[in-house]
This record gives structure tokens, C-alpha cells and sequence, in this order.
């Protein structure tokens, strides 16, 4: 059965982003239906992260807007963009490392905590209730997740693999309805990476979440991906299906340039 992809969710529009003298980002354009999972490729540098984080409000672009559900944005924080429902995961994890599981992803459910900080600290009624519900929706997370024998462990003990699998459960957290994932498989082994692809399916299929993804493993990509993005030094080089972009002749030399 082929899956249900539907309207245009985010729009980015000629998106221009400059660090001082360099030009991380030129005039980019390409849009995301909902519950796709959409690719985002090129060389090392090529601005990838750079998108990634115009998209979620780290960096304001120099010029272009973004636009979530119909809703144009060109000065967004992380915050607000996280409010209208986009995660993400870190390239270079951003876990606390001597925090345990259950409590790394339940920073995740900090957007969710409404009970005001008074009543929490003093552990009163609604409060109280509440830090069960939000424990149990964790709960649910490393079910789905299958990293129940490690809930209690601090993440800085944990093998390289399964923290990324715990960063993926804190962004899950959110609730996002569109999860932004910043090489999710760098670093794993052949069955690490086989274990983050089926989750990342099963996160678009059974929570239809839409999914915009980084990754180098060509593999991968063309495996799971509805669509693809190719970037190199900044430019958007090649647009489509991963059948379309494996044949592009602009994206065939840029990663024979690169020594991909
Ligand atoms: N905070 C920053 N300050 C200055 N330059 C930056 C900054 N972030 C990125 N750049 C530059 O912008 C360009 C794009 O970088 P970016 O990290 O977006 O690439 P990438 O495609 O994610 O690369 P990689 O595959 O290595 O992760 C690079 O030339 C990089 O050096
Ligand atoms: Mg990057």
C-alpha cells in the first residue's frame, strides 16, 4: 500500500544565509508535503545543517521566509518554532550526559508541563498528576523506542547508537509534527543504522509525522526517502524523487567532486 503524502507543510522560499564572508546558504527554495520524509543531501559544508537550523529558528536567514502550515515566519526563535510543532535531533547530540534516560526525555515534555512552578515544587495535587501523566507518556516512548532495560541508565554510558536513539526519544517528546533529524545514523554500525531506519518508518507511518532528513548514506536515502534535496556549497543543485537525483548529472559530479 502506498502511503498518503498531503499538502505542502513547509515552504522554504530563496532562503539566503551568510556567516561574515561566507555564503552558507544561496537562494533556496523547496517545500515539504505532509507525512513525507524528505531528504536533505550534498557534500561535507554544503550547508545542510545551515538549512536545518533556518528551519527551526537558530538562525535567522539574510534573506527568504519560511512557512509552517500556511504561516509565513522570517524572524522566529527556536521556542516558537518548537510551539508550532517541529523537532529536531542534533548532529552533535545535545543530551545531558549524567542524566538518565527517563530524564533526558523528559526535556521533551517541557512544552507540554503547564502545572505552574510553584505548585510543582511544592508537589501538590495537579501538579503531581500531571508529572505522572507526562512520566507515562515517556514511558510509551521507550517502549516504542525498545530501550526499556536502559531507562534508568545515565546516557553518557550508554554505546554511541542508543544515544541517538535516546535524542530521537526526546524530540519524539514533543509530539512534533515535523521532525527535523540531522544525520541520525552518522557514526553507526551496519545494525545500529538498520534499527534507526525502521524506527524513523514506524514514526512516519504509525504517528504520521513528517520528516525532514540529513543524511550521507546514500543507501539509506534512497532506501526511505519520498523525495530529495541536493545541496552543494550552498546551492540547491537537484530536486526530486531518489530515482530522479541518482540520475541528475549536476548531482553525479558534485559527489564525484567532493570523492564521494
Ligand atoms: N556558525 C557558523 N559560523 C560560521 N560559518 C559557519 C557556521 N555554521 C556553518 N558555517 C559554514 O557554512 C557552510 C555550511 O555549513 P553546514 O554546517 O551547514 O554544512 P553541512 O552541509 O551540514 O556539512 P556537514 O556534512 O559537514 O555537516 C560551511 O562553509 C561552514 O563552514
Ligand atoms: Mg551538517
Amino acid at each position: 500500500m502506498s502511503k498518503k503524502i498531503g499538502d505542502v507543510i513547509l515552504d522554504i522560499k530563496n532562503i539566503s544565509l551568510r556567516f561574515g564572508g561566507v555564503k552558507a546558504l544561496t537562494d533556496i527554495s523547496f517545500n515539504v508535503k505532509e507525512h513525507e520524509i524528505r531528504a536533505i543531501i550534498g557534500p561535507n559544508g554544503a550547508g545542510k545543517s545551515s538549512m536545518l537550523n533556518c528551519i527551526n529558528g537558530v538562525y535567522t536567514p539574510s534573506e527568504g521566509a519560511i512557512s509552517f502550515r500556511g504561516q509565513t515566519f522570517a524572524h522566529m526563535n527556536s521556542r516558537q518554532v518548537a510551539e508550532m510543532g517541529v523537532a529536531r535531533t542534533f548532529q552533535n547530540l545535545a543530551l545531558f550526559k549524567g542524566m538518565s534516560v527517563i530524564d533526558n526525555i523528559m526535556t521533551g515534555r517541557n512544552l507540554q508541563i503547564k502545572s505552574n512552578l510553584l505548585l510543582q515544587a511544592l508537589r501538590l495535587g495537579p501538579a503531581q498528576r500531571e508529572e505522572i501523566q507526562q512520566r507515562e507518556f515517556v514511558e510509551r516512548i521507550i517502549d516504542f523506542l525498545e530501550i526499556q532495560a536502559f531507562r534508568k541508565t545515565p546516557v553518557g554510558q550508554l554505546p554511541y547508537g542508543l544515544q541517538k536513539r535516546v535524542d530521537l526519544g526526546r524530540a519524539l517528546a514533543m509530539e512534533p509534527k515535523v521532525l527535523l533529524l540531522d544525520e541520525p545514523m552518522a557514526g553507526m554500525n551496519v545494525e545500529e543504522k538498520q534499527d534507526m531506519c525502521r524506527f524513523i518508518l514506524d514514526v512516519n507511518d504509525e504517528f504520521g509525522t513528517t520528516i525532514v532528513l540529513i543524511e550521507h548514506d546514500m543507501g539509506v536515502v534512497m532506501d526511505i526517502s519520498d523525495r530529495v534535496v541536493v545541496l552543494d556549497y550552498g546551492k540547491k543543485i537537484g530536486d526530486g524523487t531518489p530515482e530522479e537525483v541518482r540520475n541528475n548529472e549536476d548531482v553525479i559530479r558534485a559527489y564525484l567532486g567532493a570523492g564521494h
